[in-house]
């Protein structure tokens, strides 16, 4: 047995979602089956989330490196995200979740930026609980696009170089209405971030867990969570200054 979740969970946990291919080749399976029983695990981690209390949930779908991969895979995750947007659509609207998107999905394929669209429109009133999918997403690309925008804002005469803090450039990350993660938890034993939020994880603890995506379930997310709440979180401080508040 696990030990119970922490009283406060973490606002925002981001997972990259990893060994889908390992676990179809393990059972001699095509690495898409494994992706097809990750669009399972999807469904069962956002149900176990909003149990958990954790409000903003971002999963790492589908990564501006993926495109290098086979063509028959790319075209295959980009199904399995359409019809994952088709049969959640309802479920959202039930349980009230919003769904957000980080990433540049105008370079997804045309049916699956309608069905985001559908989605993200029905969902947009929903505030308590998140779901965010980073599609065609990479930090470094992130950073470049917000560097753009940014630079359009001070010829705009909108920003002023000079007093240019993190707090002000991060407005033109594609995360800019969200909170930064609490928790990263990465699947499958890999120890890496794969150019996944690397700003936005400055102070985020961080949970690998050798479980293939497709095994991962309700009692691995309640046992990071865990986890997460057995960690001191300094953010840079001291450990007493934790314990008395700041001086
Ligand atoms: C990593 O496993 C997983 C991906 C690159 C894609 C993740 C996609 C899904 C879980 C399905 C689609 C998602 C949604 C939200 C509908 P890998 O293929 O790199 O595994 P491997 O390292 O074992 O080869």
């Amino acid at each position: 047995m696990s030990p119970p979740p922490p009283a406060q969970p973490p606002l925002h946990v981001a997972i990259i979602m990893d060994g889908n291919g390992r676990w179809a080749k393990a059972r001699g399976l095509p690495r898409l089956e494994g992706h097809r029983r990750g669009v399972e695990t999807v469904r069962t981690v956002v149900d176990a989330a909003r149990e958990l209390g954790i409000r903003y949930l971002t999963l790492y779908a589908f990564s501006a490196e993926n495109w290098k991969r086979p063509g028959e895979e790319v075209s295959g995750l980009m199904g399995l995200l359409d019809f994952f947007l088709k049969r959640e659509l309802n479920n959202l609207i039930k349980e009230k979740v919003r769904l957000h998107t980080i990433g540049r999905t105008e370079a997804l394929p045309p049916n699956v930026q309608r069905e985001l669209e559908r989605v993200k429109e029905a969902t947009k009133h929903f505030t308590e609980w998140n779901l965010v999918l980073a599609l065609n997403y990479g930090a470094q690309t992130e950073a470049a696009d917000a560097a753009r925008a940014y630079a359009v804002a001070v010829q705009a005469g909108r920003e002023n170089s000079d007093e240019a803090t993190w707090e002000k450039f991060s407005r033109y990350f594609y995360t800019a209405d969200l909170p930064d993660p609490d928790l990263l938890i990465r699947t499958s034993g890999e120890m890496r971030l794969s150019n996944f939020l690397m700003l936005q994880l400055a102070y985020a603890e961080m949970v690998f867990t050798p479980t293939l995506w497709p095994d991962f379930g309700r009692a691995d997310l309640v046992a990071a969570v865990g986890e997460f709440g057995r960690r001191e979180r300094r953010f840079g401080a001291t450990t007493e200054q934790i314990k008395t508040g700041p001086r």
